[in-house]
């Protein structure tokens, strides 16, 4: 029966000299886990349990949000520590369960492509959205956009 090594037995090869990133990554998850308790639980409780709940939200309420800088941080840092806590988590998870290792790598890979896309999808969302954009006369936005470009 093959057993599992006891976490601290030293390892075949030496460790590569340089900064452990593994160690960095260890202590990111548990970090960034305490910011994202406040942050999500935050958002979850002005989104649903403030004003009118679960009605309240519509475009509106999102562009209001989006329209104030607390918020747009807010949700900006909000995004960058959850996608880089789910790649890194989903890293550990590849690493323990892919067992060719070039498969392992471009699933990593992937990993990493697919976090840096949305990461930089979301900010630029949160930082260039503009509720006027495209709307026209017979939208209820029509009177707020043309107050404000005039
Ligand atoms: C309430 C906020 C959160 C807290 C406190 C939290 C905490 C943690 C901690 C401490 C770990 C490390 C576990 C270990 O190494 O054994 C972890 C792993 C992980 N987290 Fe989170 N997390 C939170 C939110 C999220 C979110 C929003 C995502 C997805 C975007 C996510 C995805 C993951 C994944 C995929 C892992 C790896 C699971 C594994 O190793 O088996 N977590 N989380």
């Amino acid at each position: 029966m093959s057993t599992v090594a006891a976490p601290r037995s030293p390892i075949a090869a030496p460790r590569r000299k340089g900064p452990n990133l593994e160690k960095w990554g260890w202590i990111y998850m548990r970090a960034s886990g305490v910011l994202l308790v406040v942050l999500i639980f935050g958002h979850l409780f002005i989104n649903l349990m403030t004003g009118e709940g679960i009605h309240q939200i519509d475009f509106a309420f999102v562009a209001g949000k989006f329209a104030t800088p607390f918020w747009q941080w807010w949700d900006v840092i909000m995004l960058w520590l959850a996608l880089i806590h789910g790649a890194n988590g989903m890293r550990t998870v590849v690493n323990d369960y892919v067992t060719h290792n070039g498969a392992r790598r471009v699933l990593v890979w992937a990993l990493w492509l697919a976090a840096a896309f949305l990461i930089l999808l979301g900010t630029l969302v949160v930082f260039t959205f503009d509720p006027c954009i495209g709307v026209t006369q017979d939208s209820s936005l029509w009177e707020m956009c043309q107050s404000v470009a005039g």
